[in-house]
């Protein structure tokens, strides 16, 4: 398991109940990992060759890449040409993620259901068509990496011209239509010509409660969205599920493992915003708390390209995950608070806790960044995972600790509103 967030430690523990595996690494992990995982220091994702020496002085048969950084910058071409096998896509496939210039005109070339979209790479055209949009809402988005906090959307000129002027400084940029509607997280497994999607995830993306402040790598999630009905699920499926991985597959773009279709649901129907190339962070976490199967015969499908007999098995509770960030996250990011209370929810069985930004120095568990803990819950019903999530937060603290208190309300809301 390559990289240390949330989502690894999730990926990491899924794996380590793997029936037929000996030992799952974690390179480099975090404070968490070391539970299930042997931890790998020395191992840097963005240094390919500490990977590499790493899966040859401990034998390891498989790398699962976990975050998009690597894969962007092409992990697994590099893991190939060191015939060390890997999952994740290559890097011309990852640019659905790492290009929202190239994944934008991949949905259109395509006739995939997206927002309308101009493309700027000057500040001077941007700025015109800006102002000439006279107050309708639009979307700014750098086409580059951003850890989710390269998009801004606003109706006001003044907020939206000098976001997307420091974006230009660097990189271009994409003005949006801004789509009105509800979110959804869909993943899809491919092994380059079969495919499984998996359960409908939210995350929650804006720093605050009531989907206030800044966007976020994300601040909670759910899964499955319990508004979403199998009708809703056909439809995504056929409008953009399957005509997404029949156009990769006639463009030669081979796409083997996690494919994140990240949807608005609107009046109109699905629309893409985005691809990314992974799983999602905090969304690995309430998927992969809730797959009764084990992973590992589902993750050689996909590396061997015989996912098509597989069936995955699902636990009937609904699943949340409630991200606890320092202060000053997405902004800034403090470290080095020492975190309490952990240790008192290690018997409980429905409540699992991922580290993401930990650290342990000289005995003691210290936050080292933005997104801290993902306290991950599992329920009888949505009400009931959001409680014990809740209460299981109540007995964790770190100074300056900040987590949203509505993380899936927004669907309950929904699922009890009448129709
Ligand atoms: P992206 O990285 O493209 O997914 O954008 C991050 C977040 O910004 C999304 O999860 C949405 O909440 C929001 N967003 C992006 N594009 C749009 C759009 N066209 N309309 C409305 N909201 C959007
Ligand atoms: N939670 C969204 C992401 O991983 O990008």
């Amino acid at each position: 398991m390559l990289g240390s967030g949330g989502r690894e430690h999730a990926l990491a523990w899924k794996l380590a109940q793997g029936k037929r595996v000996e030992q799952v690494f974690a390179g480099p992990g975090n404070a968490g990992t070391g539970g299930c995982a042997r931890d790998l220091p020395a191992v840097n994702p963005a240094r390919f060759e500490t990977i590499a020496d790493a899966c040859r002085l401990n034998r390891i048969d498989c790398v699962f890449v976990g975050p998009e950084g690597p894969l962007a910058d092409g992990v697994v071409d590099y893991l190939a040409e060191q015939k060390i096998p890997a999952i994740g896509p290559h890097r011309s496939a990852a640019r659905l993620e790492s290009s929202k210039s190239f994944s934008k005109a991949f949905m259109q070339r395509n006739g995939l259901p997206t927002a309308e979209a101009e493309e700027f790479a000057d500040a001077s055209s941007f700025e015109d068509f800006v102002r000439s949009a006279k107050g309708r809402r639009l979307v700014v988005k750098k086409s580059g990496l951003a850890a989710g906090k390269g998009v801004l959307e606003s109706s006001r000129a003044e907020d939206l011209i000098p976001f997307g002027r420091a974006i230009l400084q660097k990189d271009i940029l994409l003005v949006e239509e801004f789509l009105d509607g509800w979110e959804v997280s869909i993943f899809g497994l491919s092994d380059g010509k079969d495919f499984i999607v998996l359960p409908p995830c939210t995350d929650f993306k804006k720093a605050r409660d009531g989907d206030q402040g800044p966007n976020t790598g994300g601040m909670g999630s759910i899964c499955p969205v319990p508004w979403v009905d199998p009708d809703l699920m056909n439809r995504i499926r056929r409008d953009v599920v399957e005509p997404t991985y029949a156009a990769l597959s006639r463009e030669g773009l081979g796409y083997a493992g996690v494919l994140y279709f990240g949807l608005m649901i609107t009046a109109d129907g699905p629309k893409l915003l985005e691809f990314n190339a992974r799983f999602g962070d905090p969304e690995a976490q309430v998927i992969l708390v809730r797959m009764r199967s084990d992973i590992v015969p589902i993750l050689q499908g996909v590396a061997a390209g015989q996912l098509k007999e597989t069936k995955i098995e699902w636990a009937k509770e609904p699943a949340v995950c409630v991200v606890l960030a320092s202060k000053g996250y997405p902004d800034s990011s403090d470290s080095g608070r020492p975190i309490q209370g952990l240790e008192t929810l290690k018997s409980e069985g429905d409540v699992v806790v991922f580290h993401a930004a930990t650290n342990r120095k000289d005995g003691a568990l210290l936050t080292i960044g933005g997104r801290v803990l993902g306290v991950t819950a599992l329920g009888a019903n949505l009400d009931v995972a959001v409680q014990r999530a809740y209460e299981a937060v109540a007995k964790v603290s770190f100074e300056g600790m900040q987590f949203r208190k509505d993380i899936g309300q927004k669907a309950l809301a929904r699922l009890h509103a009448p129709k």
